[in-house]
């Protein structure tokens, strides 16, 4: 396998008030994942993440992004490669209108007006919020200033893209689209996608690798159908599977198999299951 793109190493994290929140994180990320992160509230995800993009320094251990440690690299030149967008929106946003706020890191980085006008307004299309750009962020839907808070990140034209829990205060459609998005970019720009999420659904579905944590440490890491079927170790974690993962495994003894991820997948699996019963020779249940 190639070199992975963002690897901990042994990372440890300690806040300054003394709580340590990671405890020997080792974790490599591979160019052109997916890779979904779950894990009860409290668990590190949000801290791990914040190290890939230099927002938080390891305690002890080491983060190394392109090959690099994150301690070497400038601030500036991490955010390019590296776009994390907050759990709390509000937190990222700070302008006086969605046009300020997606220009903001441009700016910063001394890119020219007219690439930052046509890049802001193409990032704005992207997520669909092109028609509130002179809007003031503040008086948006939680849902919207989520969209705002990635189009400004997505306008840095990043190499990794990490979302921190993209589906929260959206609504189901919203939630998916966003996924979709997400895919969408993995898909044409090669843009490697990490995003935390409390939806299990969503991690099936969309990443192919889900990672685990518990306790400021990684308890599961794997492909997403094989980590929904360690249920011992999935109720350490407080995390519960899927209910496809569960319906799966329930019926792995009547022969289906137990990493099944979406509901096509199952409606095939149980379907030729029952053509083989009726010995069916036309492919049909009829
Ligand atoms: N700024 C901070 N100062 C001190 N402790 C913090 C800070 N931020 C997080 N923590 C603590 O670090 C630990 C890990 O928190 P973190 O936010 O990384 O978890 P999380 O898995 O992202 O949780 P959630 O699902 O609720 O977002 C928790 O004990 C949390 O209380
Ligand atoms: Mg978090």
């Amino acid at each position: 396998m190639s070199q992975p793109f963002i690897s901990a190493k042994d990372v440890h994290f300690k806040y300054p008030d003394g709580t340590k929140a990671l405890y020997g994180v080792d974790l490599d990320i591979y160019e052109g994942e997916i890779v979904s992160i779950v894990g009860q509230n409290g668990s590190g995800k949000t801290t791990l993440v914040k190290h890939f993009n230099g927002l938080l320094k390891p305690t002890e251990g080491d983060v190394l992004v392109g090959g690099t440690s994150v301690k070497k690299q400038p601030l500036g030149q991490l955010a390019r490669t590296v776009g994390y967008v907050y759990q709390n929106p509000s937190l990222q946003l700070f302008c006086r209108s969605v046009r300020d706020e997606v220009s903001f890191g441009l700016k910063l980085l001394k890119v020219p007006g007219n690439e930052i006008k046509s890049t802001v307004e193409e990032s704005l299309k992207t997520v669909g919020l092109l028609d509130k750009i002179d809007e003031y962020p503040f008086f948006l839907t939680m849902g919207e200033k989520q969209r705002v808070a990635i189009a400004a990140i997505l306008a840095l034209k990043p190499k990794v893209l990490i979302v921190d829990e993209p589906t929260t205060g959206q609504d189901y459609k919203m939630a998916y689209q966003f996924m979709k998005l997400f895919e969408k970019l993995n898909k044409e720009e090669g843009k490697t996608v990490i995003f935390i999420t409390h939806e299990m659904r969503f991690s099936t579905e969309f990443a192919k690798r889900t990672v685990v944590m518990s306790n400021g440490k990684i308890l599961l890491d794997g492909p997403s159908g094989k980590v929904f079927t360690q249920v011992d170790k999935l109720k350490e974690a407080f995390v519960a599977p899927p209910q496809i993962s569960e319906l799966a495994m329930k019926l792995n003894e009547c022969g289906i198999r137990p990493d099944i991820l979406t509901v096509d997948e199952m409606y095939q699996e149980i379907k030729q299951a029952l053509l083989k019963k009726r010995g069916a020779i036309n492919g049909t249940c009829n």
